[in-house]
């Protein structure tokens, strides 16, 4: 164990966390300690297989907590910090932004001042495709395009990304930005568009389409964003930013129909009476049309690229969810519900059935 190094995950609970935990675990030279908040999205059941392991030790705090994380650092000295901790539905940043600053922002804050304070080496902020905003088509934003976010959500990950890039700056801190396109996959939060539709498709409930569904998005297996958050931790350059997308651009209205056909053939469902099930409701408000990342970077300069299809991911996508009803259950029990209500409900009026 002792020649191990040591990386902290923050945010290790949550759907990519998890994901990259194993990612890491499966290298097995690494003594990996999670820190999770254990919020409604962060949940220790998705890491039930590695929980346990000597290798792998889990903290239950906030990023935002400095004596904390500051405790933290002094005792494992990692030799690198990877942060995933963060709020991440835009719907709910619009309902209340609070704490999207405080994990997004304060939180990162408080992380970047302890990899100094402890000579961390590496310290990998965990961004989004969103803080471009809307990407007019056919062009593709590079990362040197300017940050225009639309969302609280995406002004909070967008601050974060300025403060990491001014302590590279000003302190000279080791950090790397990735900037990742819509991840979907095994273990997703039922609130985003691909589980809560398979949730809803499962439960005979509506399959909400916000506006016309002709907005673009580019679609990312979660594993596959994981080697490339593993390839920038590893050998991207300091200070550097790394856009990670596959160019597999869908609307939401074809990946709504594409699930349909998908929990058909899987669960054996009627597909007719799935589409009949499509429900246009109001638009979200401040809405983006199209996300598209130029990833030219990261595939010339660190060699990664995309190994799932679209079309490949969101089969072993469904797979695993149809296996894993209990989960979509109890994930969705605690107050799922307020929040489901808030927004299909009432705050974005009222829902047509
Ligand atoms: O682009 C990366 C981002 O992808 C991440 O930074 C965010 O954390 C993540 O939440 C995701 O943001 P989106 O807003 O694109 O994902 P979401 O799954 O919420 O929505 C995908 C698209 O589907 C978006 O255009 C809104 C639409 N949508 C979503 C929901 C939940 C619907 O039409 N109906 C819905 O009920």
């Amino acid at each position: 164990m002792s020649e191990r190094r040591t990386v902290l995950v923050t945010g290790g609970c949550g759907f990519i966390g998890s994901h990259f935990v194993r990612h890491l675990a499966q290298q097995e030279r690494f003594h990996i300690v999670v820190l999770d908040l254990l919020t409604y999205a962060g949940n220790p059941d998705n890491l039930e297989d590695l929980v346990g392991r000597p290798e792998v030790r889990l903290v239950r705090g906030d990023i935002a907590d400095a004596e904390l994380v500051d405790d933290l650092l002094g005792e494992e000295h990692p030799w690198a910090v990877a942060n995933f901790a963060a709020e991440t539905h835009v719907d709910r940043s619009i309902l209340d932004p609070t704490p999207f600053l405080r994990s997004n922002v304060l939180g990162v804050q408080v992380l970047l001042q302890a990899v100094d304070r402890h000579k961390v080496s590496r310290f990998v902020q965990v961004s989004t495709d969103e803080v471009y905003g809307d990407v007019p088509s056919p062009t593709q934003a590079s990362e040197e395009a300017p940050v225009r976010p639309s969302s609280p959500y995406a002004a909070s990950k967008a601050a974060a990304d300025l403060l990491c890039l001014a302590f590279r700056r000003t302190y000279g801190t080791p950090v790397v930005i990735v900037r990742s396109a819509n991840n979907y996959g095994p273990r997703q939060f039922p609130e985003k568009l691909i589980p809560l539709v398979i949730r809803n498709a499962l439960a005979g409930d509506v399959l909400p389409v916000y506006g016309d569904g002709r907005q673009v998005r580019d679609w990312l297996f979660v594993e596959d964003n994981c080697e490339a958050l593993w390839f920038v931790l590893e050998r991207g350059e300091e200070g550097g930013v790394y856009n990670v997308g596959t160019g597999e651009h869908r609307t939401n209205l074809e990946v709504v129909r594409a699930l349909c056909a998908a929990l058909a053939e899987e669960a054996n469902l009627d597909e007719a009476e799935l589409l009949s099930r499509i429900a246009f409701i109001p638009d979200r408000p401040g809405h983006d049309r199209r996300y598209a990342v130029d990833a030219g970077p990261i595939r010339r300069e660190l060699g990664w690229a995309p190994r799932t299809l679209f079309d490949q991911g969101l089969r072993r996508t469904v797979r695993w969810y149809l296996g894993h009803e209990e989960w979509i259950h109890r994930t969705t029990s605690r107050d799922f519900q307020t929040y489901y209500d808030a927004v299909y409900r009432q705050f974005w009026s009222q829902l047509a059935r």
